[in-house]
């Protein structure tokens, strides 16, 4: 269904005689919509305050900007001799790619900040969907920003459209966050694949039967106006701060917000379940995570950069017994020497199976993760498992008290280490990342409560 609203407010007549109180009709006609300005989120900050507060402080609003993600675009570009082009920043930083300012992302530092980054316009824009992955966009280029609201009270700066590639409730809406949630490079690995394990979820199910797009999940409804101005009719409008896993690492708007967020997305994303048994010396602590909560693997996309793992301490008489999963003092987690340690990540390997960090190099991915569930309960067909399980052991006398905690690093201080290495990237960025822990996954067990297991125990386990 394609409505434009034209600013005159032309198509919206019959709609703006329920909005009592709405002026829909402006005297003189249409001047042509300033699309240049369109493209500049300032532009929209007058009439959307919030909005733009929320975008602003969003990974989408820090994609070309975070030092990570230029550390390894010109490790890429000088790796492959520039042949990775525009592979990279076509997703982060699409307006710029598309204005000819940029081909290969080395040189965003002249390109007008207001084309860098997930834009405004840019997601706005966007009339069609023509793929899964690699940002298969299509904008219309005109002065239409499309959105979910079906009957858009007229404005001076812009035409409105109702689309549902932007209408949560509407089936095909994950597809315009999934196509560039998904990237497969250009060897054909399947590197990020968030939209891949979201469309064999059960989120992607009718919403009647369970399903949730992306916007469903990230971006939170809350009652409002959606413009500012004296009369605008309450709306259901949503949140745009996007919080996922990460965090911008250098000064930027919002921080600390962002880092709440992302905090309690987090805090209820998985359940887990210990369990602690002993025959004679050997003693076994069996871990059990679930993902309950994210929409798509945990971790996902980025997941070759995240690092997540489970701390186990057992203690007997108030003395640490055993231990696995402590973040050693360099927070290097990958290259701690814990054998037992287990690690939920992604790990790529080049041609020669070395692993590798340079994704563009990689050859062959090797997944450790908790996929998203894929029916509404066991009972139903198609149920595969979404937890996993391990189990930790050690000989000696049995504990009085276990302590369970998961972290996640959004990006591993052995990623950052290399690209610092390499003179790509400040070496004084490696503090600013800092470990997060799942409060939902927090779990003591003792002794004296006299139970073998605390926690929840997974959907589906077998009996
Ligand atoms: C002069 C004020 C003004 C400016 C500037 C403005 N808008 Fe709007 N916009 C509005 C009004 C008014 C509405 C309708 C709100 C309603 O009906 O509740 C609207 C609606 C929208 C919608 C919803 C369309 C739909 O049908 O779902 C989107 C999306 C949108 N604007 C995006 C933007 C973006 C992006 C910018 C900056 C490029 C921008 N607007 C700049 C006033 C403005
Ligand atoms: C043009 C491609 C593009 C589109 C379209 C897009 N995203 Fe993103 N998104 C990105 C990029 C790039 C980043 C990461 C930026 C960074 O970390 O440097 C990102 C980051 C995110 C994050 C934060 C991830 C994290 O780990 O913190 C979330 C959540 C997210 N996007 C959700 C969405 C949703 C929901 C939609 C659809 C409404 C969407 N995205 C549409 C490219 C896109
Ligand atoms: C990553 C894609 C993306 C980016 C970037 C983005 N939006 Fe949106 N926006 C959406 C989606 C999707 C919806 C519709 C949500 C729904 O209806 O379920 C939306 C809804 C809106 C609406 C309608 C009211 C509401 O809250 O539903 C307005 C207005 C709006 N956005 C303005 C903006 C402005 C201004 C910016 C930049 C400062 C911006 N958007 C950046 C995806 C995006
Ligand atoms: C049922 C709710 C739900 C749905 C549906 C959902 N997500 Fe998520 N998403 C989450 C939660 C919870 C997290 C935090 C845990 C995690 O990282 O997986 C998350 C994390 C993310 C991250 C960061 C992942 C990481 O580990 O780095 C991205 C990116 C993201 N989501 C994008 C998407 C996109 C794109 C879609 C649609 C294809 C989507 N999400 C659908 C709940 C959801
Ligand atoms: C198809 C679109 C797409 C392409 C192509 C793409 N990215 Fe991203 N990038 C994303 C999305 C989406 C996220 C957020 C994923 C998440 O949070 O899980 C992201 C996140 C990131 C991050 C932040 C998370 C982290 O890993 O630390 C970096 C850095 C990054 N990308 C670098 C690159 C580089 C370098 C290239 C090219 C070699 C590239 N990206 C190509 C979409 C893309």
């Amino acid at each position: 269904m394609k409505r434009v609203v034209s600013r005159a407010g032309r198509a919206l007549l019959p709609a703006c005689a329920v909005l009592a109180g709405v002026s829909c009709t402006r005297p003189g006609g249409d001047p042509p919509v300033d699309v240049e300005a369109l493209k500049d989120p300032s532009t929209c900050r007058r009439c959307h305050p919030s909005h733009y507060e929320e975008w602003s402080g969003s990974m989408h609003a820090y994609a070309a900007q975070d030092p990570v993600f230029l550390a390894m675009n010109r490790r890429g570009q000088e790796q492959t001799g520039g042949a990775l082009g525009d592979f990279c920043v076509r997703c982060h930083a699409p307006l710029a790619v598309a204005a000819g300012l940029t081909r290969d992302g080395l040189n965003l530092h002249e390109v007008p900040q207001h084309l860098q980054g997930v834009t405004c316009y840019f997601c706005h824009n966007v009339v069609a969907v023509e793929g899964t992955h690699n940002n298969p966009l299509r904008l219309a280029g005109d002065g239409t920003l499309r959105g979910g609201i079906r009957n858009p009270v007229a404005n001076d700066a812009h035409d409105s459209a109702y689309s549902p590639l932007h209408a949560r409730g509407s089936a095909e809406a994950a597809a315009l966050c999934g196509s560039c949630h998904d990237i497969v490079t250009p060897a054909g690995v399947e590197l990020e694949r968030t939209f891949a394990e979201w469309r064999h979820s059960l989120y992607a199910r009718p919403s009647t039967v369970g399903g949730l797009t992306c916007q469903a999940c990230h971006m939170d409804g809350a009652d409002g106006p959606a413009a500012a101005g004296a009369g605008m009719p309450v709306r259901r409008v949503h949140s745009h701060q996007f919080p996922g896993v990460d965090l911008a690492l250098t000064e930027f708007p919002h921080r600390d917000d962002q880092r709440e967020r992302v905090q309690r997305l987090l805090d209820t994303t998985a359940l887990a379940e210990l369990c602690v048994s002993n025959d004679q010396t050997l003693v076994a602590l069996q871990v059990t995570l679930e993902n309950v909560a994210a929409g798509h693997a945990f971790p996902s996309g980025a997941a070759q950069d995240r690092r997540i793992w489970v701390e186990v301490r057992a203690r007997r008489g108030g003395a640490e017994v055993y231990r696995t999963g402590v973040l050693p003092d360099d927070r290097d987690i990958v290259r701690s020497s814990d054998a037992d340690l287990w690690l939920l990540r992604d790990e790529l390997f080049d041609a020669d199976g070395v692993p590798t960090h340079a994704f563009w190099g990689a050859r062959r991915v090797q997944t450790e993760h908790l996929p998203a569930p894929t029916a509404r309960s066991p009972a139903e067909p198609g149920w595969t498992q979404t937890h996993r399980t391990r189990v930790f052991s050690y000989t000696g006398a049995p504990p009085d008290e276990v302590e369970l905690r998961v972290h996640i690093m959004p990006v591993g201080v052995d990623v950052l280490d290399e690209l610092v290495a390499e003179g790509y990237l400040d070496p004084t960025l490696r503090d600013a990342v800092t470990p997060m822990s799942l409060a939902a996954a927090h779990l003591t067990w003792r002794a004296a409560d006299g139970v073998r297991c605390v926690g929840s125990a997974p959907a589906g386990r077998a009996p």
